[in-house]
């Protein structure tokens, strides 16, 4: 007997990327077909930051063409595909607009129900593709705008632990980069100049990290850097090593709560899988520590973590959890949400 396949169109525009990818769902495994991700971050780099109203003209330039991309490269035809799953909310709302919009449309030209994620949810749901990590697990999600953690009991059930009370982990890296004239996105920059640097060299402050919640805390951290720079005669900081040494100690004091927090809470509710989400779960330092922090452990858990071009935003994550949803809705009813969270 044939098995079943469900194929699935998604589409994510919640930031600066627009982004459309194919995943094909067959005997419970999930895989990737086509995912095509452009990003105005090149042109957000000259600012040190997304401009809003710029990155959703950019992303209504490329909406068709990534979309009809992800079409070309999947060898596929509108009529192959099962439904199409589009990113509701948070995000930016002009770019939200863009990917809700578009997907309404097509929705109705292409009689295909439409499937609405939350881009959070859907950061978690990269580590189902071409895996299958177990429940009941802890999801540590790090991104440019949250950096969250939730208690997965099974699909679309999880309980939230706590988040961060002011920056979040990426946003945290940014700031500190533009702090230091580098570059956004700040946290590939950073990661990049702290591997030859001692993360030892500056002692700089972890708030929160012994705290007994599972919240977290990053604007301390940012202005400790800001204060830290200020002190810093010019002459020193451009010498390449000291920039180094600079970035590899800010990457740790970013890292080492999201691993201590995470660890905690596997501990406390005695979990033993845990997955990470989120741009700065692409980060190589966080990935190889948090990894041998699980191995350490006497409960020896088991780590979930995608590749790095799923942890940042992409259409891929959102079209996976969409197929762990029967919530189909209405194109004429859908509307963009950017204030949509995990935390209820
Ligand atoms: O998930 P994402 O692509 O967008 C949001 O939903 O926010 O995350 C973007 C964030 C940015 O703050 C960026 O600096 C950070 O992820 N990021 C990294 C790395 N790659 C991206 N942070 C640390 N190390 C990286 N390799
Ligand atoms: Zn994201």
């Amino acid at each position: 007997m044939a098995s079943h396949k469900t194929i699935i169109l998604g589409i994510e525009t919640s930031c600066d990327e627009t982004a459309s990818a194919i995943l094909l769902k067959q005997n419970d495994r999930i895989n990737l077909v086509s995912n095509i991700v452009a990003s105005s971050s090149h042109i957000q780099a000259k600012y040190g930051g997304i401009i809003p109203e710029q990155a959703a003209r950019e992303q209504v330039k490329a909406i068709i063409p990534v979309i009809k991309e992800a079409l070309e490269q999947a060898e596929l035809d509108p009529e192959d595909l099962d439904a199409l799953a589009v990113t509701q909310g948070p995000g930016l709302i002009g770019s939200l607009l863009v990917g809700v919009e578009t997907a309404k449309t097509l929705s109705l030209v292409w009689n295909k129900p439409l499937i609405p994620v939350n881009h959070l949810i859907g950061h978690f749901y990269a580590n189902w593709i071409d895996s299958n990590p177990s429940f009941p697990c802890i999801g540590l999600l790090a991104s440019g705008g949250h950096t969250d953690l939730v208690l997965f009991e099974s699909h679309g059930k999880f309980k939230y632990l706590g988040g961060t009370r002011d920056d979040a982990a990426g946003e945290c890296f940014d700031k500190c980069a533009r702090i230091l004239s580098l570059p956004y996105p700040g946290g590939p920059q950073i990661s990049k100049l702290a591997q030859k640097g001692d993360p030892k060299s500056y002692s700089l402050p972890r708030p929160m990290i012994n705290s007994r919640n599972f919240d977290f805390s990053y604007s301390g951290l940012k202005t400790a850097v800001l204060n830290l720079v200020k002190s810093m005669a010019k002459s020193e900081l451009v010498k390449a090593d000291e920039l180094s040494h600079l970035c590899a100690s800010i990457e740790q004091a970013i890292i080492d709560p999201l691993i201590s927090k995470t660890i905690q809470a596997a501990k406390r509710f005695n979990i033993n899988q845990i997955i990470m989400a989120g741009g700065v779960a692409a980060n190589q330092k966080l990935r190889v520590e948090l990894e041998k922090n699980c191995q350490l452990s006497i409960n020896n858990y088991q780590l979930s973590i995608p590749p790095p071009y799923l942890c940042t935003d992409n259409a891929a994550m959102i079209a996976s959890a969409a197929f762990f949803t029967d919530k189909t809705i209405d194109p004429l009813k859908l509307q963009a949400d950017p204030n949509l969270s995990l935390a209820y």
